[in-house]
């Protein structure tokens, strides 16, 4: 018989994690719940069925989404760690989720793939600082065009340097400051053409 493997708590989970992927992550714990309150709060939840999230690490702001998504409604995950993926398969059966262990980048193809059409949100918390310009650009051209007429994209980061690029594919970018979460982060609120 094989001993029952307890689950590690996902705080931890998370410490561990980014302590070989420093990069990946660019964060040693877990979204606070007063940034995840201040990300989800503008979301007119009655009108949003497919939603996209980029980077759910542990799964902090995942349940809070499927909290808030409709019985009928789609939430696809793009997740890179494969020990999140694992985490988040086996600590939330919820058959509105899919996580794909592949790259938000891919996310366009991804949902081609599914036959899944525009989408009506997208959370994304993965360091967009982390990565090039061209590559930045290139994700955030993928996602406009992912997102149905009017649909939203919603970027939590701790600095201000994606600021210029979202501007750039997305025209307004509101911006909302949260100082409760470690680090403290900017919430980004952009809408498709
Ligand atoms: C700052 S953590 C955020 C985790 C969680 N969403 C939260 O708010 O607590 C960033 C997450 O994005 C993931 N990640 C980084 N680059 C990614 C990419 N290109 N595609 C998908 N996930 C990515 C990391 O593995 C990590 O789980």
């Amino acid at each position: 018989m094989h001993p029952q493997r307890r689950a590690i708590p996902a705080g931890i989970l998370f410490g561990r994690t980014f302590l070989r992927h420093p990069r990946m992550l660019g964060s040693v714990v877990p979204s606070s719940r007063f940034l995840i309150s201040r990300v989800l709060r503008p979301v007119d939840w009655p009108r949003t069925r497919v939603v996209v999230e980029a980077g759910p690490g542990v799964g902090t702001l995942t349940t809070a989404i499927l909290d808030r998504l409709g019985g009928d409604g789609a939430l696809v995950a793009f997740e890179m760690n494969h020990t999140f993926v694992s985490h988040l398969r086996r600590q939330i059966p919820d058959r509105r989720l899919v996580v794909l262990h592949r790259t938000a980048a891919d996310a366009e193809t991804a949902l081609a793939e599914r036959g899944m059409g525009a989408v009506d949100l997208l959370v994304s918390g993965i360091p967009l600082s982390g990565l090039t310009r061209e590559a930045r650009l290139e994700l955030l051209e993928g996602w406009r065009r992912l997102l149905r007429p009017g649909g939203e994209l919603l970027v939590y980061q701790f600095t201000r340097s994606a600021l210029p690029d979202l501007r750039r594919i997305f025209g307004r970018v509101r911006r909302e400051f949260e100082p409760l979460n470690v680090l403290p982060a900017w919430v980004f609120r952009c809408h498709a053409p």
